[in-house]
């Protein structure tokens, strides 16, 4: 399973990348206002910042709402970077943008997915990744990782070759549950992925290996 991180913050994205474990970064406006990054200009130069620090694809989010409109976003966010995968939302136009770019060989991810019938209509547009949601389900006590079990066995029926990226991923446990679903990618914060390094007897067991060492030198 790749792991992406899901924020706009440049020093969590570089602990990932050190850690040699980061496969990507998905972003959102709302993880952009949150470093409080604002306006198009900056916007655009904080993917390539993002771009130059880890290897792979990074997820940038469009706010048309309108065919046009996401097409030319599209278009100047996917000339930024060769790592940049065009996030479009699961709207009709949304599903329309994402058949063009697919057509055109740029990557697409299609987000706000909260049903397998979403996601039924993002593969067959040819998107690159699709975004179940999950942590936002569980919000509205409906199982967010039984929808990550619909859509691998709808996509397994057919072979789609969309990847299911499990986002709104909120901690360790989602990790290891979209691993055992089969969820291609997943995409959450900082400390969902740190989270699985802990265990005490790691701990404990490190602590005695040390000692014991110690002892003998
Ligand atoms: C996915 O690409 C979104 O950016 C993200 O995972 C949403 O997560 P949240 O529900 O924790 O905001």
């Amino acid at each position: 399973m790749k792991f992406f991180i899901d924020t706009a913050n440049l020093d969590q994205i570089k602990e990932a990348q050190d850690m040699g474990i980061l496969d990507g970064v998905t972003t959102n406006p709302s993880l952009m206002a949150k470093e409080g990054i604002t306006g198009t200009d900056n916007i655009m130069k904080h993917y390539v910042n993002i771009c130059k620090i880890v290897d792979g694809d990074v997820s940038a989010e469009v706010i048309s709402t309108d065919f046009d409109g996401m097409v030319r976003e599209g278009e100047a966010l996917a000339e930024l970077h060769d790592q940049i995968v065009i996030k479009l939302p699961m709207i009709k136009d949304g599903v329309k943008a994402c058949k063009y770019f697919s057509d055109r060989g740029i990557k697409t991810n299609v987000t706000l997915v909260f049903s397998p019938g979403q996601a039924l209509l993002a593969a067959k547009a040819g998107a690159t990744y699709v975004s179940p949601f999950i942590g936002r389900l569980d919000d509205i006590s409906t199982d967010g990782l039984n929808l990550i079990a619909e859509i691998r066995h709808i996509y397994d029926n057919y072979a789609y070759e969309t990847q299911i990226l499990a986002a709104s991923v909120r901690h360790t446990m989602h990790v290891i549950d979209c691993a055992k679903l089969g969820a291609d990618v997943m995409t959450g914060p900082l400390s969902s992925i740190t989270g699985l390094l802990k265990h005490p007897l790691t701990d404990i067991g490190l602590e005695k290996f040390l000692a014991d060492y110690k002892k003998g030198n």
